[in-house]
């Protein structure tokens, strides 16, 4: 198991996850990689939606070399999340997953997490881009369903070190990391439902273009979404939440 981080900070990227996807190729796979960039000029989000990455966002991939194999990024996405949620708890700040990659803080979201995966030089990698919206001046572009985006600034009136925060939440996902590659998603449930902004709702999810109804009712092993639907269970992998009652 390596631990060896390596923290590379830019003042500007196009993206840090694509910094990092064209890059790969000069990693060494005993190491683990921290890009940040201050700015990115094309940062992108789920579905290939894009990130507004202004000057006091925090805009991070972190890189892992793989030596088991990952089948489903979602469960990624998750320990993420709830690395965020960890790293927050230094600054007395709650903050709530909505399934599977939205960080919610007083019902607005200051943050969201992409996990891809590439192979580069037949070494397969990790990628977890995590942007968090801290200090920003103003967020106006990032149109997501549901939750209108905010800063942790305006909403705990906190001013964060970004560059010390980094150096603090990537120590936290790589354990929890190790302890996910031993054990299962399982092992971190419990923490989940306690920051799970779905708990007891009636959801609406579209997936496809398509809108389904239930009510929540757990995430799997794998980081699906499962709901009520009808009396029956219902899984999804994907799709965006669109109405939460
Ligand atoms: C989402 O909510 O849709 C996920 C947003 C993920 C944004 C981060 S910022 C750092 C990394 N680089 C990118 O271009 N995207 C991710």
């Amino acid at each position: 198991m390596q631990n060896n981080i390596k923290y590379l900070n830019f003042d500007i990227l196009e993206s840090t996850n694509k910094w990092a996807k064209e890059n790969a190729h000069t990693f060494s796979n005993t190491c683990i990689y921290a890009i940040s960039s201050n700015i990115q000029t094309h940062g992108y989000g789920s579905n290939n939606r894009s990130w507004e990455s202004s000057k006091g966002g925090m805009y991070l991939t972190i890189c892992i070399p793989v030596y088991k194999q990952i089948t489903n990024l979602n469960t990624l996405t998750i320990i993420s999340a709830l690395s965020a949620i960890d790293s927050f708890k230094k600054y007395n700040i709650n903050i709530y997953i909505k399934w599977p990659n939205d960080l919610i803080i007083n019902n607005k979201k200051i943050g969201g997490i992409l996990s891809e995966t590439i192979f580069s030089n037949s070494q397969q990698w990790l990628l977890i881009g995590i942007g968090i919206n801290f200090n920003n001046n103003n967020i106006t572009n990032l149109v997501r369903p549901l939750f209108q985006p905010s800063t942790v600034k305006l909403e705990t009136d906190l001013h964060i070190d970004i560059n010390k925060y980094i150096k603090h939440l990537v120590p936290i996902f790589i354990n929890k990391y190790h302890i996910w590659i031993n054990n299962s998603l399982k092992y971190f449930m419990n923490d989940f439902y306690d920051n799970n902004i779905l708990k007891n709702k009636n959801i609406k999810i579209s997936v496809d273009g398509k809108i389904y109804e239930g009510k929540f009712h757990s995430i799997s092993d794998e980081g699906q979404l499962n709901i009520i639907q009808d009396g029956y269970l219902h899984k999804y992998i994907n799709g965006d939440i669109v109405s939460i009652k």
